[in-house]
């Protein structure tokens, strides 16, 4: 069984971060979303992964690599523009060849892996099996129409009236029998190969298609609100431990790391917290669920339930919640008069000031 895992796609819903970087290398816990993933494939007993990369390849290449790092022997597939999640599949065709395969989309995030579906997979052999979870606005995914007995017969993309609020969560298995499928697609009406699509037409012609409801945790890391939902819960579980420096006058409470190289002075950071090789917190309040980064200064400020990028500084500025900060930002106070904010804002930036 081999992986197929889709790292291409614009990402327009975590903009401005995403203009700048793949929305699937932006870190929960100080570590890119993707990694989750490709640990999660590593450990369920796959060893070859293709990644389908866009625009960003050169991004993705960097952080992953050949895969050794992780356990696995990484191919790259270039898709040339985002054309869909079955359009993934279709230029990955000569890669997979005849195996099945599991689809993983690479801004989702499973708690607990992929061990067991895969299990389940293995033993069944369907044609397909899709997991689905209840959503409270399913127009934003791909849907699913149960019958009484639980089998899956309809299935639609983003849909305007949802039929359930089961939606489809992003990791997929397939048989060869989806080529069949994929090769007979037609763009949908938002320009797209839809693997719901393709998933339908399997359904349609007597393929077995099965699904299994999880209650569990799942997030389509692709929002903000989503992103600091998936680092709380990452961060609840981090050991605690201090390799960087933390002075006297400083007071750590609960699951904290300082990793090596981080500097903690004269600041309270109440856990869980992880304070990334190379940054200062200095003056400072961090916290519940909050990841910093490498290389960034916390000065003089407070800040909480928050992701700061590599890089980046606050520095005398009192409290920020519930933030995602960018590589490099620089967040510092005003000249007190005039009294007026002033912002160097990046395209499709989101500032919300209280007043
Ligand atoms: O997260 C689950 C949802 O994922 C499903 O419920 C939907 O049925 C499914 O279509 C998908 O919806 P999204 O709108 O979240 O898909 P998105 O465009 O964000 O793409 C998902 C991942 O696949 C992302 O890492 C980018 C990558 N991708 C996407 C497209 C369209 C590619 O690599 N190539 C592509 O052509």
């Amino acid at each position: 069984m081999k992986a197929l895992v889709l790292a291409g796609g614009a990402g327009s819903r975590l903009r401005p971060i995403t203009h700048t970087s793949a929305k699937q290398l932006v870190p929960v816990a100080n570590k890119p979303v993707l990694f989750y993933g490709l640990e999660a494939i590593r450990d369920a007993g796959i060893r070859e992964v293709g990644i389908v990369v866009g625009d960003t390849e050169a991004e993705i290449r960097g952080a992953v690599g050949d895969g050794s790092a992780f356990g696995l022997d990484v191919t790259y597939l270039r898709q040339d523009a985002p054309r869909g999640l079955a359009h993934a599949v279709l230029i990955a065709r000569e890669y997979l060849g005849g195996d099945d395969f599991v689809m993983y989309l690479g801004d989702n995030f499973i708690v607990g892996g992929i061990d067991g579906l895969v299990d389940r997979f293995r033993a069944d052999r369907p044609q397909a099996q899709i997991m689905l979870t209840h959503v409270s606005d399913p127009r934003a995914f791909g849907v699913a129409e149960l019958d009484g007995a639980g089998r899956v017969v309809a299935l639609e993309e983003k849909p305007e009236f949802p039929k359930s609020d089961l939606a489809l969560v992003g990791v997929y298995l397939f048989s060869a029998a989806v080529h069949e499928a994929v090769a007979e697609l037609k763009p949908s009406a938002r320009g797209e190969l839809e693997i719901t699509d393709a998933i339908q037409w399997l359904i349609d012609h007597g393929h077995r298609v099965e699904s299994t409801v999880i209650t569990g945790y799942w997030k389509d890391t692709g929002n903000v609100t989503d992103m600091l939902e998936v680092n709380r819960l990452v961060l609840e579980g981090v050991e605690p431990h201090v390799e960087g420096e933390v002075d006297g006058a400083s007071e750590l409470i609960g699951r904290v790391v300082v990793e090596a190289g981080a500097r903690v002075a004269g600041s309270r950071v109440v856990g869980p917290v992880i304070v990334g090789a190379g940054s200062v917190v200095r003056d400072s309040y961090v916290g519940p669920f909050t990841s910093i980064d490498r290389d960034c200064a916390v000065l003089d400020s407070e800040i909480e339930y928050s992701i700061v990028l590599r890089g980046a500084s606050i520095d005398g500025v009192g409290r920020i919640e519930c933030s995602l900060i960018g590589r490099e930002a620089e967040v510092t106070p005003a000249p007190r008069v005039p009294k007026a904010h002033r912002l160097v804002l990046g395209d499709h930036s989101k500032v919300q000031i209280s007043k």
